[in-house]
């Protein structure tokens, strides 16, 4: 039997998961551990049940569903992506890996082949950072790059721990999360690109070489606050004002970057006491930083730390600086990408080399095993936005060759 995806399904099961969203369509919004990212979890491991693929969860909830392949003592081999969803963002975001992962499984089984090995799809916890403010929240405990006592210290905006949200279902303690190098024999991961690039070049299949490095810090400004008519501008201590000062800083270290692929952004911004007659007293900025070239984002950050302490000094405000999380590139595996790149030409579908300068759990999974990610267009490259949209066709063919791809490589 042929080895392929039912589109259609896949098609409808991303509509339905689009719909368990926070906020109306065609925004959907899933934080982590929140009614719509369980009741989304429940959905999936009912697709999984209803395939006749057996299902676990791991202590922090990272769910792992597998088509089981001849031998149970070889390493398995993995895909998957995620299905939490920043604030209004879009239907396609880490779910097209998801659902065209569980879709490739259910293809290779309609196919009649059992392949030596198991294939394993693992649906991680929080790729998103929205509700701890760090990313690949499940994938960094798995590879050990984020410990259990780390993961206990994070609160949310409510000051709430890991420990008090993670559900029943997270049956375990968090140190049993860590999985030994070689559990997996590869992982591939499919994605939208969220970039422009596929799509302005006409292409199918993005074959990803490399992950950029990513960097977050949180930074805290203190300073004074008082009567918005009384105190006169030479005798202020404005927490807001150095903040604003430093957001413009990131982003001229970014653009003053010898590396091309160097981006900053100042996403979270709060300011008390909030009152529009009242000097900010306090200021908080969370910054996200990113490049390929892990020198040429270092040098970057490392300007924009001297900045901030001038800016500070001169404007008699107390700075704290806090690393949320400063994680170095991954390089994707050859090996995989010829077997992904020989399939992506017997399919016909055209494809290329490139980058992910977004980060992916890939970029964890990659300290595990071998590992790559196939990506494919999005409209306009837009992302992290409600009209994000990958078309049927670009999931069909997504879908398609993560099939070719996992057989090949479970009967490795
Ligand atoms: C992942 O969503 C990222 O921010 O790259
Ligand atoms: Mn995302
Ligand atoms: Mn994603």
């Amino acid at each position: 039997m042929p080895l392929t995806p039912d589109i259609a399904r896949l098609l409808d099961e991303l509509k339905q998961l689009a719909a368990i969203s926070a906020h109306p369509a065609p925004a959907v919004t899933r934080v982590l551990f929140s009614g719509e990212d369980l009741a989304a979890r429940k959905w999936l491991l009912a697709r999984a049940a209803e395939a006749g693929l057996e299902s676990r969860a791991d202590a922090v909830g990272n769910l792992f569903i597998t088509l089981p392949g001849l031998d149970p003592e070889l390493p398995p081999v993995a895909t998957g992506s995620h299905t939490d969803a920043i604030p209004n963002a879009g239907a396609y975001d880490g779910t097209v890996g998801v659902l065209g992962g569980l879709e490739a499984l259910r293809a290779i089984a309609a196919s009649g082949e059992t392949p030596r090995r198991s294939i394993e799809l693992i649906m991680f916890t929080a790729e998103e950072p929205t509700r701890f403010g760090i990313g690949c929240l499940g994938s960094r405990l798995m590879a050990g790059s984020l410990t259990a006592d780390e993961a206990c210290q994070l609160r949310d905006s409510d000051d709430r721990s890991l420990e008090q949200l993670r559900p029943e279902t997270c049956e375990g303690d968090l140190e049993s999360v860590q999985l030994r190098e070689g559990t997996y024999s590869a992982f591939v991961e499919l994605h939208i690109e969220q970039g422009p690039e596929l799509e302005k070049a006409g292409l199918d299949i993005g074959l990803v070489e490399k992950i950029a490095a990513p960097a977050a810090f949180r930074l805290r400004f203190t300073g004074s606050g008082g009567h918005a008519g009384a105190v006169l501008m030479p005798h202020r201590r404005d927490a807001f004002l150095a903040a604003a000062e430093v957001a413009l800083a990131v982003e001229q270290a970014a653009l003053d970057s010898s590396s091309p692929d160097t981006v900053g952004t100042t996403g979270v911004i709060e300011v008390k006491p909030g009152a529009i007659n009242s000097i900010p007293c306090d200021a908080l900025l969370e910054i996200d930083f990113r490049d390929t070239d892990l020198d040429a984002r270092d040098a970057a950050l490392a300007s924009i730390r001297d900045q901030a302490e001038a800016i500070c000094t001169r404007r008699g405000i107390e700075l704290d600086w806090q690393w949320i999380n400063s994680d170095p590139p991954a390089t994707c595996d050859s090996g995989i990408l010829s077997v992904a790149e020989t399939h992506a030409t017997a399919l016909g579908f055209s494809h290329t080399r490139m980058i992910s300068r977004a980060y992916h759990d890939s970029l964890f999974m990659a300290r595990l095993c071998p590992t790559a990610m196939l990506f494919i267009p999005c409209r306009e490259g837009w992302s992290h936005r409600p009209d994000e949209y990958a078309s049927p066709e670009a999931i069909e063919k997504g879908a398609t060759l993560l099939a070719h791809t996992l057989l090949d490589l479970a009967n490795a």
